[in-house]
């Protein structure tokens, strides 16, 4: 599948409008606008005053055009419609429930990716909040394992798609350890869409190189807790445990983990939680230097060296529930 979130990081300043959720009956109206596959511009697709018939819905998804486009100026208009729309599909018991937690996943990857590339915080917070509500109503669902979740996920290498991936898996773990009341659920997804937000401080040149990183580029790198922790340190919407995920989820129980070496229980429960998943999401995933593992092979370079310093009984709870069917 493509990444959506590839597609929406080229068309900055323009909200993009999943082709997912328009319907001839209801299209928003708005000049929308769709990208040129060679030259990668938006071109004016649909002027606001003119139909969307049928045909043409058929059209852009015979030809893969997942996205459309549509102004800055029309931005809350546009983020309106798409949760009301999200919000509909994901009640709609016609679809099937991988079917419905896919589309949610495509959509909001590209709504996410969107808020990430303006570099506003507010931003960030507000697509976090929205998008967390909707995937966490369908991943407490008894028939949405973690293993259904897994193969559900995209895995190429973007900040937002690894950000998305770990926030569900945290959800996912952190409801079968009963680590929180179900209440408690969307503050742990928002905690893992936010974990890594100090990166977009990092130059993406060293977030994306293709070789191993040099010492220097290293700690530049490892400088991203503290400086998400920097980004949203002084916010009143932000938990005491959610500040502590982006601060602590490269600590180590071992005290060998990062910025500061905190050990056993210096490092915070929500924490040390987003670290386990965050190991499994990076080996499951595409880097630039290499392809991903299976699900197999990351448990085996897990139990071997890569669980040290993870909390063990939320390492072992995790892999108990990524095997359940
Ligand atoms: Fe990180």
């Amino acid at each position: 599948m493509a990444s959506s979130s590839t597609i929406a990081t080229q068309c900055l300043g323009y909200t993009p409008i999943p082709v997912a959720l328009l319907t001839a009956e209801e299209v928003p109206a708005v000049d929308l606008y769709r990208k040129d596959a060679e030259t990668g511009r938006l071109r004016l697709y649909r002027a606001a005053n003119l139909p969307m018939l049928p045909e043409d819905l058929q059209r852009l998804n015979e030809t893969n055009i997942n996205w459309l486009y549509a102004t800055d100026i029309d931005h809350g208009q546009m983020q309106r419609f798409i949760r009301r729309k999200l919000d509909f599909m994901i009640r709609d018991e016609t679809l099937s429930l991988r079917d419905r937690f896919g589309r949610l996943n495509l959509v909001v990857e590209g709504l996410l990716a969107s808020a990430f590339e303006s570099n506003d915080t507010d931003d960030v917070i507000r697509s976090a909040g929205s998008i967390s509500a909707m995937a966490v109503r369908l991943l407490c669902r008894d028939d949405m394992t973690a293993g259904d979740l897994i193969s559900l996920l995209h895995h190429d290498y973007q900040t937002v798609t690894h950000s998305l991936n770990v926030a569900y898996m945290m959800v996912a773990l952190a409801r079968d350890l009963r680590l929180v009341g179900n209440d408690q659920l969307p503050a742990v997804a928002v905690a893992g869409i936010l974990h890594d937000i100090g990166k977009l401080s990092v130059s993406e040149r060293i977030l994306t190189k293709n070789d191993r990183l040099q010492r220097r580029e290293q700690r530049i790198a490892q400088k991203h807790p503290a400086l998400g922790f920097r980004r949203l340190g002084k916010r009143t919407d932000i938990s005491f445990a959610q500040l502590m995920v982006v601060y602590q989820h490269h600590e180590r129980t071992s005290g060998k983990g990062y910025p500061v070496g905190a050990v056993g229980d210096e490092i915070h429960p929500w924490a040390r939680l987003c670290s386990v998943v965050n190991v499994f999401e990076s080996l499951i995933s595409n880097r630039p230097y290499r392809g991903r593992y299976s699900l197999t092979e990351a448990l085996s370079m897990m139990d071997q060296h890569l669980s040290d310093g993870l909390d063990q009984e939320m390492y072992q709870c995790w892999k108990q529930s990524i095997r359940k069917k």
